[in-house]
């Protein structure tokens, strides 16, 4: 972490150099160089597919990473050399999968890969590819140092009772890294893992406990591409975003947390009982690999997870068939375990959504009622709110000269940044050029006492405050023009600062985060992404130490820090998840899923639509179905259920090939699209609606299937609530159920009014309503074609600053 200052925290690297080699020894994928082979730097690492068609001959291979090195020995002469010589060296081979895809990784020449597509069982190869954490790119965008967080409350209010905490259920984190000594992971009172747990942990004994009960590192692929990354063995490298989404999805309680006096409470998890799998597959400043990361599905799938918890993603959507979280997660959700992925950082574009699979939970962020409140006093006696996570003690009550650098405002270079100019003063600064952290330093270097660091515009009405190395306050855009007029009109222009601490009433909450990910879903329009939102902007979790400030030597209180970003929501819906899967231990993940999606909130603190940051409401391609409902989701009457198969009849319907239909659903048999149903996406019983109106008579009617899960005998009629410029009638009415997971259908026909095409999306919702249950599902009608760009908002700090 620390790599700027050269300091670093106490990674607990001593450990168990053993168990690297016993690692190295026991696992055929691992790559140690053989005497004699040299990696010439020509192989690459790809993806082999094998044609679905071919299975591993259990009387011709002990087992299926021999199947694959016999494959790959077949084009690889170097290989078939090893593989004579030594069976178990398989130097070639990185990773044999078993259940995420039918293939292997290798590295290969492009020779090899040419000989390789000439074979019978050969279906196609698809070179390395990057994904990346999903908080890291805020700061890079927007020029702000990002991830922020306190969403302690983030609104587990009223599921938490005795007998629910998420108690034997195993939430698996895919991620950085983690910090096994953080009290978040301590494994006092917990119960040890159920006996399905087979997974394994790479720490020490009193590293793992009950609560971290799995820990292992994948960088089998990694190694290859990004020389110089050291051999991790443990899942410890940096650590600072895996150890944070982990504490917020199961950290323990930990009492008297606070960042710096700021959002002082007991700190837990979402499922402060349930036990979390850790899975290292991400490095820090490189990324993520995809056939490490579909490693760590294919085992984490065997070691026995309940929820994968996914913050990562590529930099856009992919196709279905070439993505790891949707191949990995399509045989997660075939074992019951469903996977919950961020809906990406790269807003508020629409189109920029990842993990866009129907069978994933994509999740969105938004902002959460906490502010940390501080003020600017101008000399004019104007009063500047503003957030800051100094000390709320800190003193600045002595006005101190304002000053502006005069590099453009951004306070990124050393050399404008002169004492003579900035000693002893309040320093103001523009996000963009470099992270505001950065400029804190900067500032402290030269004499700084203060910085004010304006949000840029794109922000609207959020800030994401962060620990700085000086006192220091975020206001907004707003804020900062007015004071900018101040100082233009002022010779002498003063300020100080005064910190008032946590507040939970903020004016308007929760909002979408700018940052989030935006629909329409471009890799199946027909279906709404992303699912929903929960918290992800300023959210407190535990880190292995707080980047950037130092702390007195000995000091020895657990770190815990404020990021944002869709990687921080996603953590939140997976400890909710777990909290389901305690009260409904045989729920599909679909019907998990759906229970999230109709119970959520569509209205927020002050009861009107959810506002988007800019204040305006917010749309269905911004929020999905709505805000997260953790305790309506836990009993939500009637749910949308779906199997593992019942997505194979709609990838067909997506016009995937038979061969990219079989490799996302392996390991189940292969299938023929020709001889099967083909079903379009609005027909998919998905628990949002998405009707595509492009082409005449501007009309169409999607079925869909109810489960009772509420009440054994109830009765439901149906509400809708369009605009006038469409129809929507549903058949029938009424349903009424005599017995709990009674199934019941109905059709919607949705048509467009003026019986022409929509002239833009139209936001509706369908609600069935008992007396105890609102299941609702939102109505989004699409006129076809790529949806028009609303406002594109530039989403780089250069526009910014
Ligand atoms: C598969 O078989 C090979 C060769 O006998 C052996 O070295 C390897 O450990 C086996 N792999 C697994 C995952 O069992
Ligand atoms: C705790 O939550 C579970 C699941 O929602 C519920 O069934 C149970 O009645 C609750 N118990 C108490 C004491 O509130
Ligand atoms: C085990 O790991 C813990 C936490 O990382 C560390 O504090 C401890 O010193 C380690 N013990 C041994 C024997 O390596
Ligand atoms: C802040 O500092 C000033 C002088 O430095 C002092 O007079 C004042 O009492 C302090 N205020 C607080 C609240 O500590
Ligand atoms: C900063 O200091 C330099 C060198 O003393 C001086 O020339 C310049 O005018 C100062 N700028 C401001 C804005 O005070
Ligand atoms: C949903 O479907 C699955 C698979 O058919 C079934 O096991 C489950 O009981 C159904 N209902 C719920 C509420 O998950
Ligand atoms: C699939 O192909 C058919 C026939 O070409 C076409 O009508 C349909 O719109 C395609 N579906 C999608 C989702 O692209
Ligand atoms: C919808 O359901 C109705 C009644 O079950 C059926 O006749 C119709 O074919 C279904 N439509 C589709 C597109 O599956
Ligand atoms: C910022 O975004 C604009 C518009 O998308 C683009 O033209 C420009 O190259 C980007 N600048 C940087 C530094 O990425």
């Amino acid at each position: 972490m620390d790599d700027h200052n050269g300091r670093r925290s106490t990674p607990p690297r001593l450990l168990l150099r053993i168990a690297a080699a016993v690692l190295l020894l026991l696992s055929p994928a691992a790559v140690t160089p053989a005497a004699g082979h040299h990696d010439t730097g020509v192989h690459k690492n790809f993806l082999v597919l094998v044609r679905s068609s071919y299975e591993y001959d259990k009387n011709l291979h002990k087992n299926v990473s021999s199947w694959h090195a016999s494959l790959l020995a077949s084009v690889c002469d170097m290989a078939k050399e090893a593989l004579e010589a030594d069976p178990t060296a398989m130097t070639r081979l990185i990773y044999s999968y078993r259940n995420v895809v039918n293939g292997f990784a290798a590295r290969m020449t492009p020779e090899e890969v040419d000989k390789m597509s000439k074979m019978d069982w050969f279906d196609r190869t698809l070179p390395e590819q990057t994904y990346h954490l999903l908080t890291t790119r805020t700061p890079q965008m927007l020029g702000l140092t990002g991830p922020a967080g306190g969403g302690r409350r983030g609104g587990a209010g009223g599921v938490w009772n005795t007998s629910n905490m998420g108690e034997g259920v195993i939430i698996g984190v895919l991620d950085d890294g983690i910090y096994p000594g953080h009290p978040s992971f301590d494994g006092a009172g917990m119960k040890p893992p159920p006996a399905k747990w087979k997974g394994r942990c790479d720490f020490n004994k009193t590293a793992c406990n009950n609560k971290l009960i799995g820990a292992r590192s994948y960088f089998e692929s990694a190694k290859w591409k990004w020389k110089g990354l050291r051999d991790p063995v443990l899942p410890i490298e940096e650590g600072q975003h895996g150890t944070h989404t982990s504490s917020t999805a199961a950290g323990a309680f930990v009492p008297d947390v606070s960042v710096f006096g700021n959002g002082l409470g007991t700190a837990a998890g979402m499922a402060p009982r349930a036990h979390i799998a850790f899975y290292q597959v991400c490095y820090v400043d490189s990324g993520c690999d995809r056939d490490d990361i579909l490693a760590a599905v294919d085992d984490a799938i065997e070691d026995g997870v309940d929820i994968l918890s996914v913050s990562l993603g590529h930099e856009e959507a992919i196709d279905f068939s070439d993505d790891p979280v949707s191949l990995g997660g399509y045989t997660a959700i075939m074992n019951g375990v469903l996977i919950c992925a961020a809906a990406g950082n790269t807003g508020p574009s629409p189109g920029t959504l990842v993990n866009e699979a129907p069978w994933l939970l994509t999740v969105g962020a938004s902002s959460t009622d906490r502010r940390f409140l501080a003020t600017v006093k101008l000399g004019s006696g104007i009063e500047l709110d503003g957030e800051s996570l100094n000390d709320p003690k800190t003193n600045m009550s002595e006005p101190r000269p304002l000053v502006r650098d005069m590099g453009g405002g951004t306070c990124a270079s050393e050399s404008v940044l002169l004492a003579q100019n900035i000693t002893g003063k309040i320093v103001v600064c523009e996000a963009g050029g470099s992270i505001v952290t950065e400029k804190a330093k900067l500032i402290k270097r030269a004499g700084g006492v203060g910085m004010v660091a304006v949000t840029p515009e794109l922000f609207g009405k959020m800030s994401m405050p962060r620990p700085q190395v000086i006192p220091t306050v975020q206001v907004s855009y707003d804020g900062g023009q007015k004071m900018k007029v101040y100082m233009r009109a002022t010779p002498k222009a003063t300020a100080t600062f005064v910190f008032k601490g946590t507040t939970f009433n903020s004016p308007q909450s929760p909002m979408i985060a700018p940052f989030s990910s935006r629909g329409p879903n471009r890799r199946s329009r027909g279906i709404l992404k992303p699912d929903l939102v929960g918290p992800g902007v300023n959210i407190i979790a535990g880190v292995p130490t707080i980047r950037d400030m130092e702390f007195p030597a000995n000091e020895a209180t657990p770190k815990f820090d404020i990021m944002s970003g869709t990687s921080m929501s996603v953590p939140h819906l997976s400890g909710i998840i777990a909290l389901i899967k305690n009260a409904h231990p045989t729920w599909s993940p679909a019907a998990i899923k759906s229970a999230l999606m109709t119970t959520v909130e569509a209205t927020d603190n002050l009861r009107k639509p959810i506002a988007d940051y800019d204040g305006k409401p917010a749309t269905y391609f911004a929020m999905g179905a709505g805000h997260v409902n953790p305790k309506r989701a836990m009993d939500p009457g009637l749910v949308y259920n779906m199997t593992a198969r019942d997505y194979v009849p709609y990838l067909c319907g997506l016009n995937y090939t038979d061969e990219k239909v079989s490799t996302i659903i392996y390991p189940d048999p292969p299938v023929v699209c020709a001889k099967m149903p083909r079903l379009e996406q609005d027909d998919l019983n998905y628990p949002s609606i998405t009707a595509i109106l492009d082409q005449p008579p501007f009309a169409m009617t999607a079925n869909r299937t109810v489960t009772n899960v509420g009440v054994a005998s109830s009765t439901y009629v149906v509400e809708v609530d369009v605009p006038a410029t469409a129809t929507v009638e549903v058949n029938p009415t009424k349903l009424t159920f005599k017995a709990l997971d009674e199934v019941l259908n109905y059709a919607v026909t949705i048509k467009s009014a003026s019986g022409k095409v929509p002239t833009g999306p139209i936001e509706g919702q369908l609600k069935w309503v008992s007396g105890k249950y609102v299941v609702r599902s939102p109505i989004l009608i699409l006129p076809g074609g790529p949806t028009k760009a609303t406002t594109p908002k530039p989403a780089n700090a250069t526009l910014l600053s």
